[in-house]
């Protein structure tokens, strides 16, 4: 497994550009198993979990067709039960089962497990897709839907921890080809199923309240072929924006949509991080000593639970104490044990990570256990002293596009050693 070898001290200066929204990009192309006909998906990152998603569309009996950032897809022909172990691995693929009981009235789809982030149950996507007449049951480690046909209904889907983001994409996916009107109350809100919900409708979908926590939904027969641009990845965007800030340097982010990152951009800012927006640019530097502050996560448009440990970060080079909530997922604390290698004072009280920073950090080799954790490793590299080796680095690869190439761009000393 590669790891990254980072020499810290280095302020980031200098331009990068984002690429699409993995967390949308994902969705949308379970979204093309919605038509026969061919669909053009542009700015999809080049990224594992992508090409992992278009594996699975091929064992469904699609053709998938890469041309740089531009994803193909036709689906003309397709099977409802997916490969066991391809589809277990990745938890995004669960956004599979509402297109293909959609389209083919049955579906016949791995089981996600936990994952190392919390529980992750999937008990809302079934409750919405039973609503709409599915049969479904979970057996020998599938989950197994089918129907005569779906039918449009009103169903709720909020949790304990608020809506649930792939949640109300399956259900949405189903919904559009349902007979007669569906409305989803409590549906999520973020930018990435609102992107969802526009690729749809340029799909020929008929959906109104999209961006809003009512979404109605009146079915049609059928889709048809599109193409479609992925919206900036606001997780990426973030993840620079605090690199900047971190490392003391200024960062020019492009391609960016700032709309997207008000919770983000309020919180730096009130970290005494200068943040300038200019269309779909976004600088970012810190001329003036970090002031400490609280963060809790929360569904959209609150701060993200895929920003906390970036965040956390940079508290932890800020004098005074922090305190961070996650109120997402319940596990989300695993960079904690990793950050206090580097010499970070951070304790743990129930959903809080209570930080006591400003302490300076030291290189130490450390383990990255999932995408956001290890892109906080990655932010504690660079600025701690001396050399930081963030071993199994495959879960950045997952969620970052060449990121070790574009903190080389930014002046960052940062090497990957290829595994054995
Ligand atoms: N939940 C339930 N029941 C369900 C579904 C979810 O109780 O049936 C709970 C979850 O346990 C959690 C909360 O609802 O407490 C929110 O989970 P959600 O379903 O919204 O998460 P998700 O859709 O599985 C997506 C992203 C995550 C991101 C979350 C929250 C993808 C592929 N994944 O997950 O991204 O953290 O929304 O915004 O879109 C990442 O990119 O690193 C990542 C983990």
């Amino acid at each position: 497994m590669d790891s990254f070898i980072i020499t810290g001290g280095r302020p980031l200066e200098g331009e990068v550009t984002v690429g699409g929204a993995k967390n949308a990009a994902l969705p949308i192309l379970a979204a093309t198993l919605l038509t026969s006909e061919p669909c053009v998906i542009r700015r999809v990152p080049n990224l594992s979990d992508i090409k992992f998603m278009a594996m699975i569309l091929e064992s469904l009996g699609a053709e998938v067709q890469f041309d740089g950032a531009t994803i193909t897809v036709r689906a003309k022909t397709l099977r409802g039960v997916g490969d066991y172990d391809l589809i277990r691995k990745m938890r995004g693929s669960i956004c599979i089962l509402g297109p293909l009981l959609a389209r083919l009235h049955e579906a016949c789809v791995s089981m996600p497990g936990g994952c190392i982030i919390g529980a992750r149950p999937i008990d809302l996507h079934l409750k919405g897709l039973r609503a709409l007449g599915a049969s479904v049951m979970i057996e020998g480690g599938y989950v197994r839907a089918e129907c005569s046909q779906l039918v449009g209904s009103e169903v709720f889907l909020g949790g304990r921890c608020g809506p649930t983001v792939l949640g109300t994409a399956n259900v949405l996916m189903a919904a559009v080809l349902a007979d007669g009107i569906t409305i989803i109350e409590s549906a999520a809100c973020e930018p990435e199923l609102t992107d969802l919900a526009h690729f749809l409708s340029s799909m020929g979908a008929k959906i109104s309240g999209i961006g809003s926590p009512t979404l109605t939904i009146t079915g049609v027969r059928e889709l048809h072929g599109t193409e479609y641009e992925v919206i900036p990845d606001r997780i990426e965007t973030a993840t620079y924006a605090i690199a900047a800030a971190a490392t003391g340097g200024e960062v020019t982010i492009r391609g960016a949509n700032p709309n997207h990152l008000h919770a983000v951009i309020d919180k730096l800012k009130e970290a005494n991080v200068r943040v300038e927006r200019r269309g779909v640019a976004l600088t970012v530097r810190r001329p003036d000593p970090l002031r400490s502050v609280d963060v809790t996560t929360q569904p959209y448009a609150g701060f993200p639970t895929d920003v906390q440990a970036q965040m956390m970060v940079l508290m932890t080079l800020t004098p005074g104490i922090s305190i961070i909530t996650e109120r997402i997922f319940e596990s989300r604390f695993m960079h904690v044990g990793e950050l206090a290698r580097l010499g970070a004072d951070i304790a743990l009280e129930g959903p809080s990570a209570i930080v006591k920073g400003g302490k300076s950090l030291s290189g130490a080799p450390v383990m990255a256990s999932d995408l956001r954790a290890s892109a906080a490793l990655v932010l504690a590299g660079l600025v701690a002293g001396g050399q930081t080796q963030v071993n199994r680095i495959y879960h950045l690869d997952r969620g970052y596009e060449s990121m070790d190439l574009k903190l080389q761009r930014l002046g960052a000393r940062i090497e990957r050693v290829p595994g054995t």
